[in-house]
C-alpha cells in the first residue's frame, strides 16, 4: 500500500503541489470514485485516474534466475504435467506478466533473464540483436584444437548455417573419455550448442549458460534461486 499523492508524483509526473491541486479540484479518481485526500493508502490493484484517464503503474522488474534442470522456459507447465515452468519459481513475488527472455532446454541450467518488460524481452531475443551467449558444456569425447577450428568456421545444418562460434577447451579427461569446454554463440537456434557438438562427434551431457551479453550469472545463486538485477546490470542490458 502506498500514499495516493506519492503515486501521483511517481507515475503521474506531478509535483506534490500539483498533485494537491488536482486532488482539491476533484480531478483524481480511485476505482472511478473521486478522491480528495492525498494520504489515502492505495494498493497495486487499485485503478487511479487523472481527468478520467487511468495511469499506467506497471513497474518493470528484472531478475536473473539460475535455471534448474527439469524446468521448461515457458510461462505454462507442460500440458501433460510432466514439467513445471520457470515462472512457477517466482510464485511468491506476485508479479503479473513475468516471462523468461529466450529459451534454455529443459535439461540446461544457468543464466535466464526473467522480466515483465515485454519490449526489452523482444529486443534481446530478436535475431538481429546478435547477443553473445556463453555456455559451459560437458561432453562425451575428447575435444581437440581441430574442433575449436570447426566451431570457428561456422557449421552447416539441414535447416540453418551456424555463425562462427568460439570454443575454449577447459579440460579433457582421457580416462573418462570426456571434456569440458566454454562455447560462445551469437544466435540461439533450437538445440544449437548440442547440435554443434554432435557435428564434431561429441554428445553434450551437461550444459550451463554462464553469461548473456554483459550479464554474468551470479555464482552465489544455487539452481532454482534468483535475484533482482542491480541498477548497473539493468543499465548494461539496455546498452
Ligand atoms: N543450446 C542448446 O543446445 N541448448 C540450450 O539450452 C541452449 C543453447
Amino acid at each position: 500500500m502506498e500514499r495516493l499523492d506519492k503515486i501521483l508524483s511517481n507515475f503521474g509526473n506531478m509535483t506534490r503541489t500539483q498533485a494537491k491541486e488536482y486532488l482539491k479540484k476533484g480531478r483524481i479518481t480511485v476505482n472511478n470514485l473521486i478522491v480528495k485526500d492525498g494520504s489515502l493508502k492505495v494498493s497495486d490493484d487499485d485503478e487511479i485516474g487523472i481527468d478520467g484517464k487511468t495511469i499506467n503503474r506497471t513497474r518493470f522488474r528484472y531478475f536473473m534466475l539460475n535455471k534448474p534442470s527439469g524446468y521448461i522456459s515457458s510461462t505454462e507447465d507442460e500440458p501433460d504435467g510432466s514439467a513445471r515452468n520457470v515462472i512457477s519459481l517466482f510464485e511468491c513475488e506476485k508479479i503479473k506478466g513475468l516471462f523468461p527472455v529466450g529459451r534454455l532446454d529443459k535439461d540446461t541450467t544457468g543464466l535466464l533473464l526473467v522480466t515483465n518488460d515485454g519490449e526489452l524481452g523482444h529486443r534481446l531475443t530478436s535475431p538481429s540483436a546478435g547477443i553473445d551467449k556463453t555456455y559451459v558444456a560437458t561432453v562425451k569425447g575428447i575435444l581437440s584444437p581441430k574442433d575449436a577450428e570447426a566451431f570457428n568456421a561456422g557449421m552447416e545444418f539441414k535447416d540453418f548455417i551456424a555463425k562462427p562460434a568460439k570454443l575454449d577447451i577447459i579440460e579433457t579427461n582421457e580416462k573418462e573419455g570426456s571434456s569440458v569446454a566454454r562455447v560462445t554463440i551469437s544466435e540461439g537456434k533450437f538445440h544449437q550448442v548440442k547440435r554443434m557438438f554432435l557435428k564434431v562427434g561429441c554428445e553434450v551431457t551437461a550444459l550451463k549458460r554462464i553469461s548473456e551479453g554483459k550479464l554474468m550469472l551470479d555464482e552465489n545463486l544455487k539452481p532454482g534461486e534468483y535475484r533482482e538485477l542491480s541498477q548497473d546490470e539493468i543499465g548494461r542490458l539496455m546498452e
